[in-house]
């Protein structure tokens, strides 16, 4: 049996980012032939940070054409929308009877929007890390493909599987987070201490999978890089983020190695290693987007795969719900009659 990998991301009302692709995608690509891959857009995790709207479907189906374009094959991988197999939501409440307050409460995401709310913050932001639980375990994921912000969460993610194990026996598999050394926290451009992040209110900061060539070419010539005199092109996150980030996208986008990249930019300005960037990453987004308005434009293609892809999934997440209600005690019938349509 083929190692089990689950991963996902969220669909919002904005496209994924440069560091969805490196942090994660890229990696769920290049595990599709010796896995078993199950990746999920994350729906129900989406409304806890946006307004329902009519168009999170529609969103979803975005998302689902970013995948395809990058290069996720739905015949060799599960690809489905969290939504449709309704065993997430349940396993969700099974789990938060096993999750503590307090280990939510310790989680920095949640933390950090915590502090920067305005309004009240709903308990969906709080119990999201469950849910994260709730759909990695369901799988029995053995590798969970991520970007280094989620980690904390596959920690919790492990500790909860792990004390399920302690009271009922060997239920869950306990999945190990994957994490690339270089890629797995691309920066903000205009503050390159803090995640570039896809709800950023400040555009500016982000490189969206659809952005034009234009705004590509006017976004990166704007970056923050540092006031070095004479400037010099050095690997540094803490005290050259700006150009540490430009190094990482330059060596994840082109495949070289930072010490490589440093060597070649060894006596060059940093206006050299911008107008590289901007080149490499032109290449790699005029191709994703040219597959992306062409796939993205057959809806029936793309529902035909959410529709096999849940069907797909469910009959896994119901093997494990059959087992949970089995040791907790419950009676099996419901289930038993779910596992028929
Ligand atoms: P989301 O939608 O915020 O991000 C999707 C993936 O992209 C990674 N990522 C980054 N990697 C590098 N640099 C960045 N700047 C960057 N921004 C985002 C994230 O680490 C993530 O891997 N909670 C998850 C979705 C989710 C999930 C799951 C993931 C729901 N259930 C179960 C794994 C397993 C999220 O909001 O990802």
């Amino acid at each position: 049996m083929k190692p089990v990998v689950y991963s996902a991301m969220q669909p919002s009302n904005e496209d994924l980012t440069i560091g969805n692709y490196l942090g994660a995608l890229l990696h769920w690509i290049r595990m599709q032939d010796n896995n078993e891959c199950v990746y999920c857009i994350a729906d129900m995790h989406a409304i806890s940070n946006i307004k329902t709207n009519k168009a999170i479907h529609s969103s979803s189906l975005d998302i689902l054409a970013l995948y395809l374009s990058c290069g996720i094959d739905p015949i060799k991988t599960i690809a489905f929308i969290q939504s449709h197999v309704l065993e997430h939501c349940q396993f969700n409440w099974l789990l938060s009877c096993y999750a503590y307050f307090g280990e939510l409460k310790r989680m920095t995401q949640f933390k950090e929007k915590q502090l920067k709310a305005k309004e009240p913050i709903n308990i969906g932001i709080f119990n999201y890390p469950i849910l994260m639980t709730a759909d990695i375990l369901l799988y029995q994921t053995n590798i969970v493909p991520i970007g280094k912000d989620q980690k904390q969460h596959i920690e919790l993610t492990k500790a909860i599987a792990n004390r399920f194990n302690n009271m009922y026996g060997e239920i869950f598999t306990i999945p190990q987070p994957c994490i690339s050394e270089h890629g797995s926290c691309i920066m903000s451009l205009l503050q390159p201490n803090i995640k570039m992040s896809k709800s950023d209110i400040n555009k500016r900061n982000t490189i969206y999978l659809l952005d034009s060539f234009y705004s590509l070419e006017a976004k990166l010539n704007k970056t923050i890089t540092d006031s070095d005199r004479p400037p010099i092109i050095y690997y540094e996150p803490i005290f050259k983020p700006g150009i540490s980030n430009l190094l990482e996208l330059l060596a994840c986008v082109g495949k070289t190695n930072i010490a490589q990249l440093e060597i070649m930019f060894e006596f060059k300005a940093y206006g050299c290693l911008k107008k590289d960037v901007i080149s490499i990453l032109n290449k790699l987004l005029t191709a994703l987007q040219t597959k992306y308005f062409s796939i993205r434009k057959d809806e029936g293609y793309l529902n035909k795969i959410i529709y096999d892809g849940s069907i797909r999934a469910r009959k896994k997440a119901i093997i494990t719900m059959n087992k949970l209600y089995k040791v907790l005690g419950f009676s099996r019938i419901l289930t038993n009659i779910s596992n028929k349509h």
